[in-house]
């Protein structure tokens, strides 16, 4: 049985990763559906996102990454899957999950959605969480595979060292290094 896992991954943190991983042992094979989604301003492009999780998911042979756009019912069956994979984090995401679920049962019945509940401890992982500490300077090295960690500080500009309040107690003048990049307003408003 081949399952979609579905999502922004703006960018794939651990959490997402979990799941992933998780999903792989479940399924036949699983597709990482990174949504082309037109209202929202990225921090990564889709391809750096599929890049991204290409590189995160490596070591899982019966993982494969592509984009969609419109409905993700629509792509299932365009890939011939059955299965939507989502993660539940806390209750709060069960009440819009839910809706989805059932959304995506009027539109489809051939589609069951399948929540796996994400692992303690990530369970406060978001992709906006780590960009929101990223933004402000902190670090997000237990958040992010390591080569995601780089894309991000280098698109907030700057390096984890920076970011560590003990190194920049004992390094006073790292504070003064500028943490944003002229584009970051219009981030905000995405995240
Ligand atoms: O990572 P996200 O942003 O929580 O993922 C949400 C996603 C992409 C799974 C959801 O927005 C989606 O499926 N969008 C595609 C449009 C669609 O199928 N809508 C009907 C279900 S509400």
């Amino acid at each position: 049985m081949i399952a979609i896992y579905p999502g922004s991954f703006d960018p794939i943190t651990l959490g997402h990763l979990d799941i992933i991983q998780r999903g792989s042992r479940l399924f036949e094979g699983v597709i990482v559906a990174v949504l082309r989604n037109p209202n929202k301003i990225p921090l990564f492009t889709i391809q750096q996102r599929l890049e991204q999780i290409r590189l995160t998911t490596k070591h899982l042979p019966n993982v494969e990454v592509d984009s969609f756009d419109g409905l993700t019912v629509n792509y299932a069956q365009v890939r011939q899957a059955q299965v939507l994979i989502r993660g539940l984090r806390a209750v709060s995401d069960f009440e819009i999950e839910l809706q989805m679920a059932h959304t995506n049962k009027t539109l489809s019945t051939q589609i069951e959605t399948v929540f796996l509940a994400t692992s303690n401890e990530y369970s406060f992982l978001s992709s906006s969480v780590v960009k929101e500490i990223a933004r402000f300077g902190g670090s997000i090295d237990h958040l992010v595979p390591p080569h995601i960690a780089l894309d991000i500080y280098q698109c907030y500009n700057h390096n984890s060292q920076i970011s560590n309040p003990t190194i920049t107690e004992t390094v006073p003048h790292l504070q003064s290094i500028p943490m944003e990049v002229p584009t970051e307003k219009l981030r905000q408003q995405e995240a």
